[in-house]
């Protein structure tokens, strides 16, 4: 990077530090909702006199659209060197196959083998949930998903293709390994916040081979966690009691496919996808922190889309690369938007997207 990006941090220890943060905006809404959170993370900054570098990279639909290219290699190899990447969105109706997006997200997922998917569901405020009656304490849990195989390890093929005899097959990949550092991750984490509660789910009542795994594993390491109670469920029963009495759940394990469902439904627990944040992480590499939506074509470039899920990804970002009292700020000004209710159409307020990031800034600023 070029020496005039670079700017000295200190750390509360008092040792010089510099941290170092790739945004890739991406495309449709998240590049609306990644300019509110770059603007929140450089007014954090700003108030606890720590600068936090941002280096925008161009990878999306418009720079595949304009030079073949997805995510280059040496691109990935650069992303290794940051401390964070923020990223938008991806995914463009002028690009039918989504091809960039595929090689840009499974490409840092994959790439960096960052295997925890972390998507807290946290209610903010009771007039934001849809469930009857439902309180903040009631919703609040954190999914740990798989996020490296399962059936998006990328593995099968077609035959016939457009013939009346097609075959396509999807394989569903899961390893010893890759369950057990994701189930471990999940009861680690439960200890480490102080959590009784780890719920691994499954389909191993239908998926007779790869979901024994899951089962084997699981109780395996559990027992290794005697201060945690260990529980199971089907993953159709899980949705339906999430549905029913989120209350109990504090950490839940799954692996990629059921964790990816499972968080759009937790999203819409604490108020919608645009509120929802997720932490792409390997521990002790660099994380890729995103909201759990993806570009909303049909809302994009309207000013209407919700920066909050980007901004409070900033802030699991914030947290993760040793910058607490930033994640804090963000944290709390969002909080205080919602509770004013000074949001966006989907949460019910009046505002447009750069004007819910305006007020978190002033927020942000306001704490200073
Ligand atoms: P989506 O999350 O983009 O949108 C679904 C709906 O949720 C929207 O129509 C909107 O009503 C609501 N919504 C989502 N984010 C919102 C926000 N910030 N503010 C207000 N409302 C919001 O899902 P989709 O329509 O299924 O997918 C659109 C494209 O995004 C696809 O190409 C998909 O593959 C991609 N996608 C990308 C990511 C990612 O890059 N991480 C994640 C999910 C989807
Ligand atoms: C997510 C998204 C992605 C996924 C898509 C865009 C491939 O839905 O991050 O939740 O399925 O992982
Ligand atoms: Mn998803």
């Amino acid at each position: 990077m070029a020496a005039a990006h670079l700017r000295i941090g200190r750390s509360a220890a008092g040792e010089s530090i510099v941290t170092r943060v790739a945004v890739l905006p991406g495309d449709g809404i998240g590049v609306e909702v990644t300019a509110a959170a770059v603007a929140a993370v450089r007014e954090a900054a700003s108030v606890t006199a720590r600068t936090i570098d941002l280096e925008t990279l161009p990878y999306g639909a418009e720079h595949y659209l304009r030079t073949g290219e997805t995510l280059p290699a040496a691109a990935l190899e650069r992303l290794r060197g940051f401390d964070g990447i923020l990223l938008g969105a991806l995914g463009d109706p002028r690009v039918p196959d989504n091809r960039h997006a595929s090689d840009i997200l499974f490409g840092i997922r994959l790439g960096l083998d960052l295997y925890v998917n972390e998507r807290p569901v946290r209610l903010l405020d009771e007039r934001l949930c849809p469930l009857k009656g439902r309180v903040p304490a009631d919703v609040d849990f954190v999914i740990f998903r798989e996020n490296t195989e399962g059936l998006y390890a990328g593995i099968g093929g077609v035959f016939k293709k457009g013939t009346p005899d097609e075959v396509a097959v999807q394989e569903d990949v899961n390893t010893r390994k890759g369950v057990e550092r994701i189930c471990r991750h999940a009861l680690e984490q439960a200890q480490a916040r102080g959590l009784r509660k780890v719920l691994m789910s499954d389909k191993s009542n239908a998926l007779a081979y790869g979901h024994d795994v899951w089962q084997r594993t699981f109780w395996e390491l559990a027992r290794q966690y005697p201060g945690i109670e260990a529980s199971h469920m089907y993953v159709d029963a899980l949705a339906m009691q999430m549905v029913k009495d989120p209350s109990p759940f504090e950490v839940i394990v799954t692996c990629n496919m059921f964790g990816d469902i499972l968080s759009d439904l937790g999203a819409q627990l604490q108020g919608g996808l645009g509120l929802a944040p997720s932490a792409n992480l390997h521990p002790g590499k660099v994380g890729l922190f995103e909201p759990v939506h993806g570009s909303a074509p049909k809302h994009a470039g309207k000013d209407v889309a919700n920066p909050m899920g980007a901004i409070l990804s900033a802030a699991l970002m914030l947290a993760h690369v040793g910058r607490p009292e930033e994640s804090r700020l963000l944290e709390e000004a969002v909080a205080g938007c919602v509770r004013e209710g000074r949001t966006t159409r989907d949460l019910g307020g009046p505002l447009g997207t750069r004007a819910v990031g305006d007020e978190v800034q002033r927020r942000i600023r306001a704490a200073r």
